[in-house]
């Protein structure tokens, strides 16, 4: 069982929807996909309605996902873990308990850009727009991912 953890700040809108492409291009007998956020503000929520919505135009539904935080003890539990931006890759960063744990962690759009640790933009305080723009990177993100994956 591979075991992949995507990371935001909230854990309401990007990781979310990370977790829903994810999931929707892999096989659930064989990989475990999970999301989390670095703050303490939304844990028990449901995704942000713009995410459930804009993952219910492309056939996906994220509307019972429970935000929760980040915890140490994800470094033992997951093989990959994916930050959205350069502040969620310094939370993450900042608790890796050796090197090891360190390099389990990869921006999400490395994927595509390798190397330019580029950042999947906050919508939270955006239109709905920014958040059909977020799944567009996602899910070229993820289908790289789950391509490579699959090899
Ligand atoms: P997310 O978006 O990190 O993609 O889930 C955010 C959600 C909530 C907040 C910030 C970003 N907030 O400040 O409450």
């Amino acid at each position: 069982m591979t075991k992949i953890l995507m990371v935001c700040l909230g854990n309401i809108c990007r990781s979310p929807l990370a977790e829903g492409i994810l999931k929707s291009k892999l096989p659930n007998d064989s990989f475990f996909i999970d999301s989390a956020g670095t703050g303490n503000y939304h844990i028990g929520k449901n995704p942000d309605t713009r995410s459930i919505a804009i993952a219910k135009k492309h056939g996906l539904d994220i509307s019972n996902l429970k935000g929760r935080q980040f915890e140490v003890s994800d470094f033992d539990t997951f093989d990959i873990i994916y930050v959205m931006d350069e502040s969620n890759y310094r939370n993450v960063i900042s608790l890796a308990r050796n090197e090891n744990d360190k390099l389990k962690v990869n921006f999400i759009l490395n994927e595509i850009t390798p190397g330019l640790d580029e950042n999947v933009p906050d919508p939270y305080y955006g239109g709905h727009e920014g958040f059909e723009n977020v799944y567009k990177m996602l899910d070229e993100a993820c289908s790289v991912i789950a391509k490579k994956l699959l090899k």
